[in-house]
């Protein structure tokens, strides 16, 4: 079934444990965390120090979504912080295939991520050490943004070049996802939907929770 990964960049975050309370019980499976540095994005959010301690307030899998320049300095910080999932950008490093086995040396699974503008090829190398690629379907940075139409050609490329590997890969899509525009990703091949504002400013977070997985 499809997952769904609410982004706590749309949450109250003065309130981060109730909120975490809050999709935990609308039925979500994963936590996105957004840390963004300010110099490959221009915005700032939060780092290892702020995930740790929710570490220790749910049992939910742990989506570190990094936009951060050379993101394999922090790897073991967010490691140490509890993540299970570590995503970076191919345009934030010179080297994606040390992250990756870098994140792999701690257990931990892996995750590449494309800008909107970055063709789906570039993953392509990496496909027999991913256990996830992330397509940003908005210019990475800020929550509710509107998604970007052409990305989603490029879920269905990925998809398919995930079929062609034979391995077991997570596919992702970020940004300005609701349940209206949902169902055209989780028929090019989506398994991961993150959502940010739609989970967050809804009135009812499980009613949404159960419409992304399935579209309108
Ligand atoms: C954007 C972040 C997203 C963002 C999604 O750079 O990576 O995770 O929070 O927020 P919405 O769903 O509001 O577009
Ligand atoms: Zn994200």
């Amino acid at each position: 079934m499809t997952k769904i990964s609410p982004s706590m960049l749309a949450s109250d975050f003065s309130e981060l444990t109730s909120e975490i309370r809050k999709i935990e019980k609308a039925g979500a499976d994963w936590v996105h965390l957004d840390v963004m540095d300010g110099i490959f994005v221009p915005n700032i959010t939060f780092g290892a120090p702020v995930i740790k301690p929710l570490r220790k307030k749910t049992e939910l899998v742990f989506d570190v979504h990094l936009m951060i320049v050379d993101p394999i300095r922090y790897i073991k910080d967010f490691v140490d912080a509890g993540a299970d999932i570590i995503t970076f950008h191919y345009e934030s490093c010179e080297d994606p295939e040390a992250v990756i086995d870098l994140i792999h040396s701690y257990g931990k699974r892996a995750g590449l991520a494309i800008k909107p503008n970055t063709e789906a090829e570039a993953v392509k190398p990496f496909i027999d050490k991913l256990d996830m690629i992330l397509v940003m379907t908005v210019e990475p940075g800020y929550g509710g943004q509107s998604l970007i139409e052409h990305t989603i050609d490029k879920i269905a490329v990925c998809s398919q070049m995930i079929k062609d590997s034979g391995r077991d890969i997570e596919l992702q899509a970020d940004g300005g996802i609701y349940a209206e525009n949902v169902k055209r990703l989780l028929d090019a091949g989506l398994t991961v939907v993150v959502a940010g504002s739609a989970v967050f400013k809804s009135e009812d977070p499980a009613k949404t929770v159960g419409l992304l997985r399935v579209g309108l």
